[in-house]
């Protein structure tokens, strides 16, 4: 992912790195795949090359259930960053021992973690204060090695899911005491994310900002067509036009870029711009067990409205559209739609109401 496969993004990176070096609470937000964990794993890798060295410990909040869970993960975290060091990790510890245990296999993989407590029986009370611990622990590396420490926590939105409002203000609280540490966090979904963030939540104005967009389209276009090049003949505007079909996210260019790659590589002619669409197709036909799964989930209803946005209708709610298309009550489908919006299927956007995934949405055209 990091130098030659990656392009562009060096303001981005260079503010979360600075971030990273000196203390601060930065939230990365935008939409999904445009790229902001990458960003952040490559800003890491460049902050690690400053002196005195700095150590990022992270966790992907989106599968923890609790804040237990996400205690576990920087403590796994902290084992990797910190044998450099050289220090017995006990001793990195310090204090939490013996409330934690770890289990060493002969393998040399990281350790086991267990607290004091059990995951399953544990109360709420116990599995903050388990996080609290580790935060704290992170603080007194800080000040006993001199060096920067930065707290990375990807799809940050999930503390909701986890532990509701009460999460948040215990989080935000955690972050405002410790000011000598680093926040980096990172979100996707853009209504959550500005929900929490509002003037009666707990992370009003806790963050400075970094909003990432979608890459510039024609630079991102050279760049993909010089990486064609590398192996293919390219005739005409292909990475121009690999952007204006899949774009405009990051990860979703990528892979019908590279799907692209290895079709021309089967063909006797150049690539050219009329091939974009087949590469889609290609792409489309991988993800379809994945989609048709999704979409055997959904109501009746929801069905529906999908298809009716695929086939290009914005103004969903007005008579003569759900006329015309067999929509049920406008209340219906208002309600359908904010089910997709929360599945992250649909999304609000200045057009009105648009599909999350362009290959979603070319399925459903079919
Ligand atoms: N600047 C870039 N240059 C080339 N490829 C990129 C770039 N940024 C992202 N990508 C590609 O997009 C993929 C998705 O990026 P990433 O996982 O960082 O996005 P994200 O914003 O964290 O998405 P999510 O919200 O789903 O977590 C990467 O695996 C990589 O293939
Ligand atoms: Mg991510």
């Amino acid at each position: 992912m990091s130098g030659e496969y990656f392009t562009n993004r060096h303001v981005e990176i260079a503010r979360i790195r600075t971030a990273m070096l000196t203390p601060s609470s930065l939230l990365v937000y935008g939409l999904r795949r445009m790229g902001k964990s990458s960003a952040i794993v490559i800003a890491g890798e460049r902050a690690r090359a400053a002196r005195p060295k700095p150590i990022v410990v992270s966790a992907d909040l989106s599968t923890a259930t609790s804040l237990f869970d996400v205690a576990t993960r920087l403590l796994r975290s902290l084992y990797q960053e910190t044998r450099f060091l050289r220090l017995r990790f006990e001793d990195v510890l310090g204090g939490l021992a013996p409330r934690v245990t770890l289990k060493f296999d002969t393998q040399g993989n990281p350790p086991a973690i267990t607290f004091g407590i059990d995951r399953r029986t544990a109360t709420d009370e116990e599995r903050r204060r388990a996080f609290e611990d580790v935060i704290e622990r992170l603080v007194h590396l800080r000040s006993r090695t001199k060096r920067p420490v930065a707290v990375v926590l990807d799809e940050f939105q999930a503390i909701n899911a986890i532990g509701g409002e009460g999460a948040e203000w215990h989080l935000r609280d955690a972050m405002q005491r410790h000011g000598d540490l680093s926040f980096i966090c990172a979100g996707s979904q853009q209504s959550l994310i500005e929900e929490m963030i509002g003037p009666t939540r707990a992370f009003y104005k806790a963050f400075n900002m970094l909003h990432m967009g979608p890459l510039e389209d024609a630079h991102f276009a050279s760049w993909i067509d010089e990486r064609l090049r590398l192996a293919l003949r390219v005739e005409g505007d292909v990475g121009g036009e690999i952007v204006r079909v899949a774009g405009p996210r990051t990860q979703d260019v990528v892979q019908v870029a590279r799907q692209l790659f290895f079709r021309g590589l089967a063909l006797d002619r150049p690539v050219e711009p009329a091939d974009v669409a087949d590469a889609l197709d290609d792409v489309v036909r991988n993800e379809e067990p994945l989609i048709r799964s999704i979409w055997n989930r959904l109501a009746a209803n929801q069905q529906d409205v999908l298809r009716v946005v695929a086939l290009g209708a914005t103004q969903l709610f007005s008579a003569e559209v759900r006329d015309r298309y067999g929509l049920p009550a406008a209340s219906s489908v208002h309600k359908a739609v904010e089910a997709l919006v929360a599945h992250g299927l649909l999304l609000r956007d200045e057009r009105g109401i648009a599909f999350d995934s362009p290959f979603v949405e070319r399925w459903a055209r079919r």
